[in-house]
């Protein structure tokens, strides 16, 4: 079919992932370590297929949950997905919920953020020897993939998930929680779950013309509720619906590579192309 041979081949990304390393879903599986411009990433990157379908697999966190948020390498671990060929990357995310109807256990996936990090570097274009030569104005609308958004939306409520169609993720420092004070402020500034770790990895997915879309599990309703957030409740929550997520990408993966990407990709590189100063105005 000369039509579907003339599709670009995707690859896809996938950041969070504990579970899909499972042999039975992930066939083939490499371990590559990569050295990036940027450092090293989290941790080695795991290349092989689901459904078919090529994949790379990243722990965010390193596979033992070692770096903490602000630690996180974003830029080495962007840029070790798009060395490796990624054109689209999927994210899992824990987050706490701002709001009542949002309930832990359930997922959300945003359209948009609210950036409350104060100690990451957001940008490949940095102005260092290392860094790409110019100075980048990526627009952050929209903040993810529309499509790809589109695709996780429909395979999740398909599969029966529970699943808010759009929200904004507040992404704070941490790696403290909120105090009650900050979780009622990010309520009244229309923060609907918030996490630690989105930006700058969505930003730095932007610049690197891929892809990108989150899903986000909501695991606690932060302290506005008069709840008790904690690492162990978080961490019960999570185990609990990981299994969701998993079901989620499982199924989503074969239908990203069944679509045609060539208009999408070239729109992406346009914008950073577009996004890039290089001469005095
Ligand atoms: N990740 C999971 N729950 C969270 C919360 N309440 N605040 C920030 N990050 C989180």
């Amino acid at each position: 079919n000369t039509c579907l041979s003339a599709m670009p081949k995707v690859k896809i990304g996938i950041i969070g992932g504990s579970g899909l390393n499972n042999p039975e879903l992930l066939k083939n599986g490499v371990e590559k370590t990569v050295d990036t411009q940027f450092g090293q990433p989290s941790d080695v990157l795991i290349e092989g297929q689901i459904q078919g379908v090529d994949v790379v697999l990243l722990a965010r966190h390193g596979r033992h949950h070692t770096i903490n948020p602000t630690n996180v390498n974003y830029r080495a671990n962007i840029w070790a997905l798009k060395t490796l060929g990624c054109t689209h990357v999927i994210v899992s995310a824990a987050v706490g919920s701002l709001k009542e109807e949002i309930k832990p256990g359930q997922f959300v996936v945003p359209d948009s953020f609210i950036d409350r990090t104060t100690k990451r570097i957001q940008t490949f274009y940095d102005g260092s020897p290392n860094g790409l030569p110019g100075v980048c104005h990526i627009p952050m609308e929209p903040a993810f993939c529309p499509t790809t958004r589109k695709i996780l939306l429909e395979t999740a409520q398909e599969l029966g998930l529970t699943v808010h169609p759009k929200g904004n993720l507040v992404v704070i420092e941490g790696p403290r929680f909120s105090s009650k004070a900050e979780s009622n402020m990010y309520r009244s500034i229309g923060g609907s779950i918030i996490g630690m770790t989105l930006v700058p990895e969505v930003v730095l997915a932007k610049e690197a013309g891929l892809c990108y879309a989150c899903v986000a599990m909501a695991t606690d309703y932060d302290c506005w509720f008069d709840h008790v957030v904690d690492v162990p409740s978080v961490l019960a929550t999570f185990k609990q619906n990981v299994d969701n997520i998993i079901k989620l990408f499982v199924n989503v993966i074969p239908r990203i590579a069944e679509q045609d990407w060539t208009d999408i990709l070239a729109n992406n590189e346009l914008t950073v192309k577009n996004g890039i100063q290089s001469e005095q105005v």
